[in-house]
Order: structure tokens, then sequence, then C-alpha cells
């Protein structure tokens, strides 16, 4: 009999890649979609027949984490060996301005999952955990599992409370729930308001003459890029793992906004020259010498996370997990996939 996972956040981008990687290991996959207005699931429409709401290897169920009605409903109907929550509101900027919201769905979000899965009487269900870098904040780099909680936003908040909450229903009802503490990680399906692929999509937008300038908040921020291609092997092989335990999940390697503007620019062929500081400055493009980049307060946060940087030593030692994209790879996935 095929295994069942069970998948929160199935039509987001780690959903969808993990998606794709399980029915490959031959799971019977299900996923949760919540109600919108118009469809949500064009990252699984490849794998996922909409007419019939399902297919054989991929199962859809309508539900939210901000409904434990729904979520008692499915797990009860599925009876899954394995439940991944990627659920989030996962934009750590706008949790400034739903905070409230950011916190149900986030804190609570996992708080139902694991209640439920605790009274579940029928098998031994694991369970696996998004945390996130962005938990470490103000903590200096290189981050690794023993590194200070600091956090800098509601959303990072949130996902503190849920890390503590998974490790407290290991200890207390010795649940098989695990923490991948996931460092930043892109791909051509990420959301279009992270950072990275609105700096590829605007970059090859201006190439071809549709945008003429991007606009920016920070461009000093530094983070830990990694590919999520890469990142959903790491959840399946943290449950595989005999004992539940909490994993950092990185590339080891950061650089700065910037400098990921620098190399997207490089490898679209254009040649930015950078003048002023501050909210001033800008990039001009060498050969039409026109203004490409600007900068606009309004993308700053209140708070910012300065520099992350994972050393992801347990992951590699214990699970034989490694990172296969670099960052220079990773840049050039997301360009191929804007033409
Ligand atoms: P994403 O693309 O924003 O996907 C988030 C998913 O959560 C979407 O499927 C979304 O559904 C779903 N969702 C949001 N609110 C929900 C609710 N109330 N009930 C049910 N589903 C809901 O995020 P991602 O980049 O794939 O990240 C996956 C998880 O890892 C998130 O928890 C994120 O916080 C965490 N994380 C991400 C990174 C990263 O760099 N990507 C790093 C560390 C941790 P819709 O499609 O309907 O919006
Ligand atoms: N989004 C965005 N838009 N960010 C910008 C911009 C802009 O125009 N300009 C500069 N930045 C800076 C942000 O201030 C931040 O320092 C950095 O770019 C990365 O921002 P995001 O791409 O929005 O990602 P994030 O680091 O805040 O959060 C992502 O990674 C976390 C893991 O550390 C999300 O995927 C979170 O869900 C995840 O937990």
């Amino acid at each position: 009999m095929k295994k069942k996972a069970l998948i929160f956040g199935i039509t987001g981008q780690d959903g969808s890649y993990l998606a794709e990687y399980l029915i490959k290991k031959k799971y019977q996959v299900h996923g949760i979609k919540r109600r919108t207005s118009t469809p949500n699931t064009s990252r699984i429409d490849h794998i996922f027949d909409s007419v019939n709401f399902n297919n054989k290897d991929l199962i859809m169920h309508h539900g939210d984490l901000s409904d434990s009605g729904s979520l008692y409903r499915i797990i009860n109907q599925i009876n899954p060996d394995e439940i991944y929550n990627l659920a989030a509101q996962s934009h750590v900027k706008i949790s400034f301005q739903i905070p409230e919201y950011t916190s149900d769905v986030n804190a609570l979000g996992p708080l139902r999952l694991l209640e439920i899965i605790r009274h579940y009487k029928k098998k031994k269900i694991k369970f696996y955990q998004a945390s996130s870098s962005e938990m470490f904040g103000k903590s200096k780099p290189p981050q690794n599992e023993k590194t200070l909680f600091l956090p800098r936003s509601v959303y990072a908040i949130s996902k503190v409370f849920a890390y503590h909450c998974v490790v407290h229903y290991r200890e207390a009802y010795n649940l098989h729930a695990c923490n991948g503490i996931l460092f930043n990680h892109e791909s051509p399906r990420r959301g279009v308001n992270f950072v990275t692929k609105k700096i590829v999509q605007g970059l090859t937008r201006i190439k071809n003459g549709q945008q003429k300038t991007l606009t920016l908040g920070n461009l000093y921020a530094r983070r830990d890029w990694g590919h999520a291609k890469d990142y959903v092997e790491s959840m399946w092989k943290i449950l595989q793992h005999k004992t539940a335990d909490d994993y950092v999940v990185s590339t080891n390697t950061s650089h700065s906004v910037k400098d990921f503007v620098k190399l997207c620019a490089k490898k679209l062929n254009m040649n930015i020259i950078w003048k002023n500081k501050g909210f001033k400055e800008i990039g001009i493009e060498k050969n039409t010498n026109r203004i490409i980049i600007k900068i606009d307060k309004k993308y700053f946060r209140e708070t910012e996370v300065d520099n992350l940087i994972g050393d992801y030593s347990k992951a590699k030692n214990r699970l034989k997990w490694k990172p296969r994209y670099s960052f220079e790879k990773l840049v050039d996935d997301m360009i191929k996939n804007e033409f």
C-alpha cells in the first residue's frame, strides 16, 4: 500500500515541489486548498486534474488552517502517514500590516494540527513544520540549531511560537514532530512580491522593453539563498530519520540584495552603474544611460533582519543532505523561466 502524505500549503512554491517529489517517491499525496475567488492551483495544475479535483496520485481537499473543524475532518478522512505543514501567511513585510491574521494562521494553525495529531488514535502520524531562519532575526551569523531566536517581525514571532509548540508536543506527548529551519529558498515558482522573483522579473521586463524601472527597498540586507527544489528534499529526509528532531537547512553562504541585482543584470548582459547613497541610490544602465533601479522607502521594513547565513552541518551529517544549486545556478534557473 502507498504511503499517504498530507500537504498544507500545496498551492505554494514549496508545496508544489514537495508534491512532485513525493509523487515520484510513490506516495499518495493529499493537498489542502483554501477557498479563493479565482483558481490558485497554477503551480500544481501540471500534476492535478482541476476538472475532477483529483487524480490517483494527488487528491485535493478544501480546508483552511484557521478552521479547526476542516483540519479534523480532513485528517480523519485521509488517515495520513506524514503531514507537512507548509501553509502560512509567508510574507514578512505584510505581517506588519496583518499581524493578527498572520499569528492565527502561522502560530495557531500548527498548534491546531498538533492537537489533532495528539488525540489521533488510528496511527502515529509524522509531522513536519516549516520553521524559518527569520526566527534568528538579530542573532549574528552563522546561525545553527543552537542560535538564539531574536525575531524582528510578527511573522518571525508566529514561527517561533509554532517552533516551540513542535518541540513541546514532541517532549510532552512523544509525537514524531520535527522543525525544518529553512533559510530563504527561491525558484521560478517564487511569489512575485518576494525580492528575488521581483528582481528577475523586473530586469527581464526592462531588458525586453516592457518595464522602465525596478523599485526596491533595502539593497544591503544579506540572505542565504538556496533553491526550493533542494530544500523540499530535506523536508522528506527530516521526517524519515528515526529520531524526531530539528534541522537548519541552508547553503552556508550569503549575498546582499544588491549582489542579486548585479548577478541577474550581468546574466542579462546589462551593465549597471551605481550612483548616490541611501534612498537616493540609483542604478543606471550603461548602454542606454537610463535609470533602471530606484529605491523607495515603502519597501523597507520597520525592523530588518540584516544578515542570515545558515550552518547546515547537522543536516549534512545526520541526513546526508546538501544543497545542489549554487547561488549562480539558482539565478540561471530563475532567469531561464522568464523567457
Ligand atoms: P508560499 O508560496 O507563500 O505558500 C504558502 C502556502 O500556504 C500557499 O499554498 C497558501 O495558499 C497557503 N496558505 C496560506 N494561508 C493559508 C490558510 N489560512 N490555510 C491554508 N493554507 C494557507 O510559501 P513558500 O515559500 O512555499 O513557503 C512554505 C512555508 O515555508 C511557509 O510556511 C513559509 O513561511 C515557510 N518558509 C519559507 C521559506 C522560503 O524562503 N520560501 C523559508 C523558511 C520558511 P494560497 O496559494 O491560497 O495562497
Ligand atoms: N519583498 C521585498 N521587496 N524585499 C525587499 C525589497 C522589495 O522590493 N527590496 C529589498 N528587500 C529586502 C527585504 O528587506 C529583505 O531584507 C530581503 O530583501 C528579502 O526579502 P523577501 O524576499 O521578502 O524575503 P524575507 O527574507 O523577508 O522572507 C522570506 O524568507 C524567510 C526565511 O528567512 C520568506 O520566504 C519567509 O516566508 C521566510 O520565512
